[in-house]
């Protein structure tokens, strides 16, 4: 596996391989490395000739400082991971190679989607999030680009970003990948107690029995009884919604539209994500 440092040495071996007429698949991350991303990177594997992935803890998409700070970094790992799973190559820049002097932030329209959930908790996340996945995909001129489910909002404004300004990229969005009890694999989940892993269980327990009744009933009714269910643990609830999984618009109400659950709580300092397709 080739490790690249700069945006110049990854140019040239991007070059490289389009001379051969071979195809890219990339994965983009934020390092802290879990079987998730290794499942991104397989996928990578079996639908690219070449796949490449980064590592960049971006700054300009943590609103709170201290989680920047508190983000888990194991590059080591992740390195000896990525290898051991026949990664081609490896970017690891740092904020100098990224950004310059300046976090400047791209300007972009992202048709409403970033007025909610985690745009509305996290002002300027996704704003952040566009400038650095931008500045990636420039670099690397990917075919494919592999991301989880699990950040279904990312997911959905990445894809809008392809649609805009990478027509030529396929934004692939791949199944999310859980831990025994049900809880959502992410980096975060290191900075987890014991005991919290083991309360966290409750937010996919929840969402699942969502899915299971969600035909039965109304809307509202489950969003009541699932925030009554989540605010009996000793967790803060930032919010659960049912959402039309396309525009990401809250519904109210049954419906034969393509339907996601997403949800969002504290758990001591750490903040975790999770979602659930419900048809
Ligand atoms: O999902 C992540 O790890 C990050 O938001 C991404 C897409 C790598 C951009 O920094």
């Amino acid at each position: 596996m080739q490790i690249f440092r700069t945006k110049e040495e990854l140019r040239e071996f991007i070059g490289a391989i389009k001379k051969q007429g071979q195809t890219i698949g990339f994965v983009p991350t934020m390092g802290a490395l879990h079987q998730g991303h290794l499942s991104l990177i397989e996928a990578s594997e079996n639908k690219a000739d070449i796949s490449v992935a980064s590592i960049f803890v971006n700054p300009a998409q943590f609103n709170d400082k201290n989680d920047f700070t508190r983000y888990p970094r194991t590059e080591e790992q992740d390195i000896h991971l990525l290898k051991i799973h026949n990664t081609d190559a490896v970017f690891i820049p740092d904020t100098q190679q990224m950004y310059g002097n300046d976090l400047d932030l791209l300007p972009f329209d992202f048709k409403g989607l970033d007025k909610r959930y985690e745009g509305a908790q996290r002002p300027g996340h996704f704003q952040g999030v566009v400038t650095i996945v931008d500045k990636l995909f420039r670099l690397v001129e990917p075919d494919f680009v592999f991301m989880g489910e699990k950040d279904f909002q990312q997911l959905a404004i990445v894809t809008l970003l392809a649609q805009t300004s990478f027509p030529t990229i396929e934004i692939i969005g791949c199944p999310t990948l859980r831990e025994a009890n049900g809880l959502a694999m992410s980096s975060r989940n290191m900075l987890l107690s014991e005991s919290e892993r083991e309360q966290a269980a409750i937010i996919y327990a929840t969402l699942a029995e969502i899915k299971e009744n969600w035909k039965k009933a109304q809307t509202e009714q489950f969003i009541e009884q699932a925030e009554r269910k989540l605010n009996a643990f000793p967790l803060t609830l930032e919010y659960f919604v049912i959402a039309d999984a396309l525009t990401l618009e809250p519904l109210s109400g049954y419906t034969e539209k393509r339907v996601v659950a997403l949800a969002a709580v504290r758990l001591g300092k750490i903040r975790l994500i999770d979602n659930l397709r419900l048809n």
